[in-house]
């Protein structure tokens, strides 16, 4: 892998846990006593699911969900595939799904109608990072921790390559690293 510059912070880890504890507020409020099911997409949703989950008072079901359109590069295929299901039955529950980043929205947007077949009560989605300018789907997010330019952000979850997952704020690639994938 060619080496890569990161950017400037653009959220620390403080911004992120405050957005979310405000988040989990209106999930709360927004869900008294409903069956709720939290939908982690995996991999990149796990830090802010976590920061979600340890806010919210109410109680509420847990599983994940794997959907990519995305190989090693850095803009989406457009090909939707799901690599990871649970088993979990979703009929007559409120499902939420957790993400990391939308981006052109064409895996949210698949991934929604999917879940729509299974008979849950509501689906909406909360995610970390929402990339608007980039969108391409008719997809929209119910809950959105930050707005981002049209940068490759990477940190707290998200992963250029399978990597930087682990860095403890989010930041992007300097262009020429993502020019020259
Ligand atoms: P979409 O289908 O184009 O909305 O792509 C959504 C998925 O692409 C996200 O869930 C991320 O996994 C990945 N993705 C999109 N933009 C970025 C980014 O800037 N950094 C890291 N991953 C991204
Ligand atoms: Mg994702």
């Amino acid at each position: 892998m060619a080496k890569t510059t990161i950017g400037k912070v653009l959220f620390t880890r403080e911004q992120i846990e405050q957005r979310a504890k405000e988040i989990a507020a209106e999930i709360d409020k927004d869900y008294e006593g409903e069956d709720l099911i939290l939908l982690g997409t995996l991999k990149g949703s796990v830090p802010w699911l976590v920061d979600i989950m340890k806010y919210m008072k109410n109680d509420f079901k847990l599983d994940f969900i794997s959907a990519s359109s995305y190989g090693s590069s850095t803009s989406s295929s457009g090909v939707v595939k799901i690599k990871f299901d649970p088993d979990i039955n979703m009929y007559n529950s409120h499902i939420l799904v957790v993400e990391d980043i939308v981006d052109s929205g064409n895996t949210l947007k698949y991934l929604m109608n999917k879940l729509a077949d299974r008979g849950p009560k509501s689906v909406k989605v909360c995610t970390m990072l929402n990339k608007e300018s980039r969108r391409t789907a008719d997809f929209h997010a119910d809950y959105v921790g930050f707005e981002v330019e049209d940068l490759f952000v990477v940190g707290y979850g998200l992963d250029y390559d399978q990597r930087l997952r682990g860095l403890p704020y989010i930041s992007y690639l300097e262009e020429e690293d993502v020019e020259a994938l």
